[in-house]
């Protein structure tokens, strides 16, 4: 158990809470500073009332974002669920926001578009569920994304699908929801492509933030699919990557 508790407490930004302060200013934050990209202008414009958001990043807009206005990491008095993706872990913490008074109508769930691929420490063992990586604390908080590489989906995506390529199979963690496999890198260590999410881990989460009344969900990042391919099979997987909303916006 202690190899499990030191990597929950390292899946940094798996999960991003956003906690948005109104509308106006989640306008002001998120709106890139150039013209419209959208044909219709009034997309551009702050949403007004009461309806489910889905909030996209893109890499060529994150500098203008106003990250002030949003912690990316989550919030616990727990040192165990200082930073986590996994489905109780945020469960948690989004009781432990809205526990301090904040509307589940200002929080937004955002959830990766990319896996962590963690040298496991020693070596590693193949046979274990669970790595020890190595400790970089990211901004005073007990989590370790430095120690890893970030993949996004449509690049794991290849990787899952290559039956050449040398990695475990796609393992569940139905504790966690979430995806891993391992793979024994050339310099002979253990790595772990630790906890990414797939479609079907997605809706659930999705679906989690639907039962509990958040304002929206979000993934970081859009850039992280394929979109170019002529290939229909990675077609079909940047589709149903985008469906997997559909468990948050769905009545
Ligand atoms: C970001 O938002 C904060 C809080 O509203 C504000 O004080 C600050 O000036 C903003 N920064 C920029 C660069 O707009
Ligand atoms: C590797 O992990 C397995 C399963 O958790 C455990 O039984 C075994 O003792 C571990 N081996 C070492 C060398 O730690
Ligand atoms: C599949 O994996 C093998 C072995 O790692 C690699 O040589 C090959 O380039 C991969 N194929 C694709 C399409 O990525």
């Amino acid at each position: 158990m202690m190899m499990m508790s030191v990597n929950v407490v390292l899946l940094l930004l798996l999960v991003a809470v956003v906690v948005i302060g109104s509308s106006t200013q989640h306008a002001a934050a998120a709106a890139p500073t150039a013209a419209c990209p959208c044909q219709d202008a009034s997309l551009c414009k702050p949403i007004q009332g009461q309806r489910p958001e889905i909030f996209g990043f893109t890499a060529q807009y994150w500098r203008q974002f106003n990250f002030s206005l949003a912690t990316t990491i989550a919030w616990s008095d727990d040192p165990d669920l200082v930073c986590h993706a996994h489905a109780h872990g945020v469960r948690v913490v989004l009781q432990q926001y809205m526990d301090i008074g904040v509307p589940a109508d200002k929080i937004v769930l955002g959830l990766p578009w990319y896996g962590y691929d963690y040298p496991c420490l020693n070596g590693g063992n193949a046979s274990a569920r669970y790595c020890e990586i190595k400790r970089v604390p990211f901004r005073g908080a007990p989590c370790s994304d430095a120690a890893g590489t970030e993949r996004g989906y449509g690049d794991l995506w290849q990787v899952i699908h290559n039956s050449s390529a040398p990695t475990t199979p796609v393992m569940y963690d139905d504790l966690l929801v979430s995806k891993y496999f391992n793979y024994r890198h050339t310099d002979g260590t253990l790595h772990q492509v630790v906890w990414f999410d797939d479609p079907s881990t997605l809706q659930q989460k999705f679906a989690l933030a639907k039962t509990m009344g958040l304002r929206g969900v979000g993934v970081w990042n859009f850039d992280l699919l394929d979109y170019s391919t002529n290939d229909p099979r990675v077609h079909a997987a940047t589709r149903d990557m985008w469906n997997a909303f559909n468990a948050f916006l769905q009545p």
